[in-house]
């Protein structure tokens, strides 16, 4: 178990994020929100604005920068801000004012006078739900309704009609923000025709590509540097407005230029989360075994058709096994922010009701709720015939049972002093994923190594499973490793994004390690070289024949050699034909609601995941610990307000909530360790979204345990529990 290489940097601040480089003769760029939800600018006065002291330039849909639009595969497009006068959401980004302090473009922007001609604005999800249409296919390619029927079965509302015990219920979620600590920034630098990009995000190589793109440039004129990444979670996978107007603003300009969104902007002229509802219809026999499972959804997209919240696609991917099942997606696009990628995109909003519904049937059939889960265990995606490569569900249950003392929950409720006490449960499920990825190694006559792929570590460790799985495969010390991550010049890979980083980049990494191993032997083994002719073999950082050895860096020194450089590159490929792949966990949780106040509590919280194995347990637990608290907070706290002319009234830290310290009990989280190489040559599954999955309906159903209340949404305020 070894601390993240990076954290000593971060805790006492000598990491330097995007905003934290400045240049000689760099200017400020500050971002112009509008105040309408819907309509055209239809004239911007920047007179006041452009004469006031410091200020450079003032762009707006009038006197934009140019800026393509561009489309990676799998992604699409990305959207540029001021390239027309159509504004489709409150706080959109329609301008930019640059000058020579941050203090004077704010003050500036301040002057801009924008006239616009409003038009009616479709702000509320429940009010819309009418208009929905079908979401287009998912990104595996899922089209928005799926239907299993079993053999002789002629509908799946004749096998709910015929299930002897049925639960039906809608679940609502609410819009969400990444609200990651650091803002999204960037400082653009130019230099003869090419330009670097001080920015975090979740790839460098694809943010040197995306602004490519926008700027009409080679790709490789384009150099994205992303060292240090304060929280990404989704929402700092696509390329911001402070990247794209500071690039462009500096070219215009001939200076360096550094902007950030202020805390209240990132709430909307970035991306979040769509709020949800969900009819959830389940049909049981009275043993507990599912007959028959619908799970329709709707979300909110923005007027483009922005990112669609998956609940119902991963009901029809991952969870229960049932011989009938139906899911549709459908959206309704709205004139409010767009929605993009958050931590488990649609398992985590879609276990809230799942799960929620799961729990209802168990207490509706007189049944432990746990009993219910493992009687229903998958053994692979319903409908299909690829089994899961690894799956300890079960074990799960049993561990974290037995650890909470679960069996010690009295069926009504229990108290202690003026709290009422609860227990809940939930399952935990997410897909594991791989991305292509390229990983160069080299070997250095010092007998080190360099590990470095472009990526991004958002805060998850990483860079530290670079530097462990390139010792492991390397034969050598963690600390003669260096591991090189978030520069786009670096071989492209390592995406920090679909919990597939270490998957991904682990798999190069060996890849990468065998060709370094190989080159090493041959040129031992070379005419002139110390083992000539003879059998070489490898370990522990050294060359071997016949008993004698040396390390690789004293062979590179006597051969006179600098380095031996390889790259890796790993795919995902045959084994998705041969087997379904996916994480699991089981949460646990207990809730206090007080008698008088009505305020809950969580107060105990356990985890138990089977995410293949684990590489740095200290990181790991981390990150499902992070995503754990995230679940509380979906559940108690988090909820973006939307006012009916589409102004968030919560966009800021003081009134959108999050849990803080005293919220959060001690976070206990174990593994039950199964490497899976079916999935990948590291062994190691997805962990980085898991954590949330489930967590939220754990509290409801133990608020339900403890007070007999049943909260069909979150998050679950005081008001709901009178
Ligand atoms: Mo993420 S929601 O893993 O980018």
């Amino acid at each position: 178990m070894i601390a993240r290489l990076d954290a000593p940097l971060k805790v006492t601040g000598a990491a330097k994020y995007g905003a934290d480089h400045t240049f000689d003769g760099m200017v400020y760029g500050y971002v112009l929100l509008s105040t309408i939800a819907h309509g055209e600018v239809e004239a911007v006065d920047t007179t006041a604005a452009k004469s006031a002291p410091g200020v450079l330039e003032v762009y707006t849909p009038f006197d934009p920068l140019p800026l393509g639009t561009p489309s990676l595969p799998i992604f699409g497009d990305t959207w540029v801000p001021l390239q027309d006068k159509e504004v489709t959401y409150y706080g959109q980004p329609i301008g930019f004012v640059v000058a020579e302090t941050f203090e004077q473009a704010r003050d500036a922007a301040a002057l801009v006078e924008v006239a616009y001609r409003e038009r009616p604005a479709r702000t509320s999800l429940a009010e819309h739900l009418d208009s929905a249409e079908p979401a287009p296919p998912a990104m595996d390619g899922a089209p928005p309704e799926i239907e299993v029927l079993e053999d002789g079965v002629e509908s799946f509302e004749a096998a709910l009609a015929a299930s002897p015990v049925v639960v039906e219920a809608t679940y609502t979620t609410a819009t969400q923000n990444h609200a990651a600590m650091e803002p999204h920034s960037a400082v653009a630098v130019w230099d003869d025709g090419e330009l670097t990009v001080y920015s975090g995000n979740q790839a460098s190589h694809m943010q040197a590509a995306e602004l490519a793109m926008a700027l009409q440039l080679a790709p490789e004129a384009v150099h994205a540097v992303n060292p240090f990444v304060g929280g990404a979670f989704g929402g700092k996978g696509r390329t911001s407005t402070p990247a794209f107007l500071a690039s462009a603003a500096a070219r215009a300009l001939g200076r360096p230029v550094k902007a950030a969104l202020t805390r209240e902007q990132v709430f909307t002229a970035t991306a979040g989360r769509a709020a949800t509802v969900q009819k959830l219809a389940i049909g049981a026999e009275p043993d507990g075994t599912l007959v028959a499972l619908r799970h329709d959804s709707w979300c909110h997209t923005d007027t483009a058709r922005s990112f669609v919240e998956p609940t119902s696609h991963g009901t029809s991917r991952e969870w229960y096994a049932t011989k009938n099942l139906s899911i549709s997606q459908k959206i309704v696009p709205l004139n409010v922010p767009p929605t993009t990628f958050m931590r488990a995109p649609g398992e985590a909003p879609g276990s809230f009701a799942l799960e929620s519904a799961i729990d209802e049937l168990a207490v509706k059939l007189g049944m432990d709720p746990i009993e219910l889960r493992v009687r229903n265990n998958s053994t692979a995606p319903p409908g299909h015939d690829l089994q899961w490569s690894s799956k300890h569900l079960d074990e799960c249950f049993r561990i974290g049972a037995d650890r909470f003392g679960w069996a010690h929950r009295p069926p009504g409720t229990r108290t202690d002093g003026d709290w009422l006490v609860g227990m809940g449960v939930a399952t935990a499920v997410f897909p594991a994923l791989r991305f292509p990825a390229t990983v160069g190694i080299t070997l250095r006559a010092d007998d080190t190594a360099v590990v470095a792929t472009s990526g991004a570590d958002p805060g998850t460790g990483l860079l530290t499973v670079l530097s462990l799985v390139g010792a492991e495969s390397l034969d050598i010390p963690a600390d003669r490793i260096t591991p090189r991550l978030g520069d786009s010049a670096l071989p492209p890979g390592g995406m920090s994004g679909g919990s597939t980083a270490t998957a991904s980049a682990g798999t190069a990494i060996m890849l990468a390690a065998t060709k370094a191993i190989d080159e090493l032997t041959a040129l031992a083994a070379d005419p002139g070289a110390p083992f000539e002719g003879r059998q070489v073999t490898y370990a522990d950082g050294c060359v071997f024949a016949d008993g004698e050895s040396m390390t690789f860096g004293e062979l590179l020194r006597t051969v006179g050699r600098e380095t031996v450089e390889v790259t890796g590159t790993s795919a995902p490929g045959e084994e998705l034909t041969k087997h379904s792949f996916a994480s699991w966990g089981a949460q646990f949780c207990e809730v206090r609601v007080h008698r008088w106040t009505r305020e809950a509590r969580v107060s105990r919280m356990l985890g138990v995941f089977d995410a293949g194995r684990i590489i740095n347990d200290k990181a790991a637990r981390s990150q499902l610990m992070g995503g754990m608290i995230w679940g509380v907070s979906a559940a108690l706290h988090e909820g973006l307000e939307i006012e009916a002319n589409g102004r968030l009234a919560n966009g800021d830290f003081a009134s959108y909530l999050l849990p803080v310290n005293a919220d959060i009990p001690e976070v206990d989280v174990q593994f039950v360790e199964y490497p899976d190489t079916l999935h990948n040559a590291v062994g190691a599954r997805g962990l980085g979204e898991i954590g949330t999955v489930g967590m939220a309906a754990a509290v409801a159903n133990a608020v339900y345990n403890a007070t007999g209340i049943r909260v069909r949404h979150i998050p679950i305020t005081i008001e709901d529990l009178l």
